[in-house]
């Protein structure tokens, strides 16, 4: 979406909706920003009869001529004591959805004054509001049922907001270009979302965007690297695995540096220890973790953040074959360490040891944070709206947790009880994959942090936020593209 400005509302162009923004008052709703005489002539009716009381996200559409545009919505802020980025988000996504269905393709908004409140937050809450519901995968549907394809908003017109404000705006449909390359790579198909594809798109990356170098290892070099979790997880899939490394040196004088590694499952099958209906559908989604990676040194290019940070991820399928990796069968990773694999679909946590070993070994970061689909477990624990965190570090904890509260992609910090190793203790090998049920999302973590050595790390479980049934508030059905505004809202914060 394009974001321009008009100086004010008597220069503003023609466009298929003016938002005009309004406080829910005692009285009634409450004129949230300074409007010409006419218009305020216009909406006397609607507003005396309360047909519209101003409540967040509450949205009455009413007919006006004379205007530059042929429409005019008025859109409830909620209580002005109230409101939060999080709330403009909430209400402003209504009018996105809105736009989606009734085929707007431009929009006036007349912005809403508040003391409470910066205008970079104003800004912030506006734009994320009308840009995160602004999507649509629609890459599959067959041409004869376009017609019910959702029209995508191209630009919004914020009215009396300056230069610099105004590029603000535009850094946020940037952010949110790259949380929709995201969203596009979980939604696609498992059988053209390969291994082979996320490493064409970390090739891309280094041709498009700046700062950024890419180096892919085939099949040949993990074996030579003797990732022998990766290639385990590999046995059962016709298709080769993929390891990447995607630097961006933003800022190529200091010698911090942040390493991001994300699962990249292309398909989980749950191997031998097959998924049952019900639970498999919906594995196309398990590189979510891989794809943020992605997504975020795609944003912290486009943003030219003054960083380092650098992508990480392994990729292969979990399928089934006469070859594939066996339950109590013993393989040995690229640290050295031997693992008894005691449930072929805990297979995330095995490619993720031979990632986070091999970066703290070879890349030596100065933190770690590793995004994975990795339980369903966490799902149970906080839901599809709470990312699970755990770590090694409190400063990488608080940073997060400030971060997510930010972002509206919330995380929640849970703990790595020593108490729980002993569930991972094996009597054949040096560590045992899985440890039981009961705190699944806990011990698969304990696992992880096993690989990791003192390395500061922080652990983000999205099986629950990555991919959601239902479309909630400003998020769309489907991938969420969680990741990349929580870990550029992150680096940000270093
Ligand atoms: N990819 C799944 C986790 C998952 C579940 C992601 C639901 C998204 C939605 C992972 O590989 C898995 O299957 N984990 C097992 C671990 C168990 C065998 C210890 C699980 O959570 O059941
Ligand atoms: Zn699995
Ligand atoms: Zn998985």
């Amino acid at each position: 979406m394009n974001f321009v400005t008009a100086s004010s509302l008597s220069t503003r162009k023609s466009a298929d909706l003016l938002v005009i923004p309004f406080w829910k008052g005692k009285k009634g709703a409450e004129a949230a920003s300074a409007m010409e005489n006419p218009l305020s002539k216009l909406l006397e009716g609607p507003l005396s009869l309360r047909d519209f009381l101003g409540k967040e996200g509450e949205m009455l559409i009413v007919y006006a001529s004379g205007q530059s545009e042929k429409r005019l919505a008025l859109l409830g802020l909620g209580e002005c004591e109230k409101i939060t980025v999080e709330r403009l988000r909430r209400a402003y996504a209504q009018v996105a959805k809105t736009c989606q269905k009734q085929k707007f393709k431009e929009i006036n908004i007349l912005p809403p004054s508040c003391e409470g409140m910066s205008t970079e937050d104003l800004v912030r809450g506006i734009c994320e509001g009308l840009l995160l519901p602004n999507y649509a995968f629609t890459m599959l549907k067959h041409d004869s049922l376009k017609e019910n394809k959702p029209e995508i908003l191209a630009k919004a017109t914020l009215i009396g907001i300056n230069k610099q404000d105004l590029a603000k705006a535009q850094r946020y449909a940037t952010l949110s270009e790259s949380v929709n390359f995201v969203r596009d790579l979980v939604n696609g198909n498992a059988d053209d979302i390969t291994p082979q594809c996320l490493a064409s798109a970390a090739r891309d990356l280094e041709k498009t965007c700046k700062h950024v170098k890419t180096t892919l290892f085939d099949k040949k070099r993990i074996e030579k690297e003797k990732m022998g979790l990766l290639l385990a997880v590999n046995r059962g899939s016709f298709r080769d695995p993929v390891f990447a490394i995607i630097e961006y040196k933003g800022n190529p004088k200091s010698s911090d540096h942040t390493v991001v590694v994300g699962k990249g499952i292309t398909f989980d099958t749950g191997g031998l220890n097959l998924k049952p209906t019900g639970s498999m559908e919906t594995m196309k989604g398990d590189m979510a973790g891989a794809a943020a990676v992605l997504g975020i040194i795609q944003a912290a290019s486009a943003l030219g953040l003054k960083v380092n940070v650098t992508g990480v991820f392994a990729s292969t399928e979990n399928c089934i074959d006469a070859l594939s990796f066996k339950p109590g069968d013993v393989y040995a990773g690229y640290s050295g360490k031997t693992v008894e694999i005691s449930n072929t679909d805990a297979e995330g946590r095995l490619i993720l040891a031979d990632a986070l070993a091999y970066t703290v070994e070879k890349l030596k970061p100065s933190r770690i944070i590793d995004l994975a689909t990795l339980t369903g477990a966490v799902e149970i624990a906080l839901g599809d709206e709470i990312t699970g965190l755990m770590t090694n570090n409190d400063v990488l904890a608080d940073l997060l947790v400030r971060a997510g509260s930010e972002t509206g992609e919330k995380v929640w910090r849970l703990p790595l009880p020593e108490e729980y190793r002993e569930a991972l203790k094996s009597d054949i090998a040096d560590i045992k994959s899985t440890g039981g049920r009961a705190g699944g999302c806990l011990k698969a973590g304990l696992f992880l942090q096993d690989f990791v050595g003192k390395t500061p790390w922080a652990h983000l479980d999205i099986a629950g936020t990555a991919f959601v049934s239902e479309a909630k508030r400003y998020q769309p059905k489907y991938a969420t593209g969680i990741g990349v505004r929580l870990i550029i809202s992150f680096l940000e914060l270093l």
